[in-house]
């Protein structure tokens, strides 16, 4: 047999090249539980005032660690659903340290809710949004919904909670978080790209059917308030509206920036 026959095909990879830059900033960007302050910050904003007021503030507080938590622990499961379903050596890798991502931050909420009083009230829009990415059908649908908008739709709500909650646990970790996030959400654009190159029509279609049943979950999930910060909420509500309203446009020209066909695209009425 000459060694013409026996030669392994040669595969440019290059089209992967970015994911796997995205692999490298991830490992570049690790960090551990044990390097947030622990025990050197409040764990979260004290409040003045009354022992019912101080109460009232830690349960507002810890209502926004749940929701967190909440949203982690449903990112490690879709993170190892990506791992499974990618069949790309360079997106393996890469998943391979997101599973690690959200299992720390994870790790992170769970050590800080302990600190302010344990678990709470779960918001029922989040498990909604998760049984969407969790039952998608195609990994493009998956990639599209976690990493392309919710992964990016979230950042700016880490800036705002760590802008609220400065000098604290909380502050710290929201700040990890947002650079995390940001790498899962520049990764997953990266990779859909490649995804999409050669997707028939059908598949693209479907993905704008799942941004449209996504959409009116997340605004819901972004304006939902527990009953520890029902009365906050009712003040925040018309500047979250207007914030709300302008994540959810950023999130439709980051499809058209993939080739979609964004035109059905339905934003939900605010
Ligand atoms: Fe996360
Ligand atoms: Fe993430």
């Amino acid at each position: 047999m000459s060694a013409e026959a026996v030669a392994e095909p040669t595969e440019d990879r290059s089209r992967y090249a970015g994911v796997l830059r995205f692999y490298e900033l991830a490992k570049h960007a690790e960090w551990k539980v044990d390097d947030v302050a622990w025990g050197e910050l409040p764990p979260v904003p004290e409040g003045k005032g009354s022992p019912e007021r101080v109460a009232r503030r830690r349960d507002i507080w810890r209502s926004v660690v749940m929701q967190q938590l909440q949203a982690d622990i449903i990112a490690c499961e879709m993170a190892a659903q990506l791992l499974n379903a990618a069949p790309d050596p360079e997106a393996r890798l890469y998943y391979s340290t997101m599973v690690q991502d959200e299992s720390r931050h994870t790790e992170a909420w769970l050590k800080l809710i302990g600190q302010v009083g344990g678990e709470g009230e779960r918001d029922p829009h989040l498990d909604r949004l998760g049984r969407m990415f969790l039952e998608a059908d195609s990994l493009e649908e998956k990639v599209f919904l976690m990493q392309v908008f919710f992964e990016r739709l979230i950042i700016p709500r880490f800036r705002l909670i760590a802008r609220s909650s400065r000098g604290t646990i909380l502050e710290e970790i929201c700040n990890r978080l947002a650079i995390d996030d940001g790498i899962h959400h520049g990764s997953g654009m990266a990779y859909e790209r490649i995804l999409l190159e050669h997707a028939p029509k059908k598949v693209k279609g479907r993905l704008i059917d799942a941004a449209n049943r996504m959409l009116p979950e997340f605004a819901q999930h972004a304006l939902w308030r527990p009953k520890a910060r029902e009365f906050i909420g009712s003040l925040m509500e018309s500047r979250d509206r207007e914030r709300l309203h302008q994540e959810l446009e950023h999130g439709r020209r980051l499809a058209a920036s993939l080739g979609l066909d964004v035109s059905e695209v339905h934003l939900p009425t605010l």
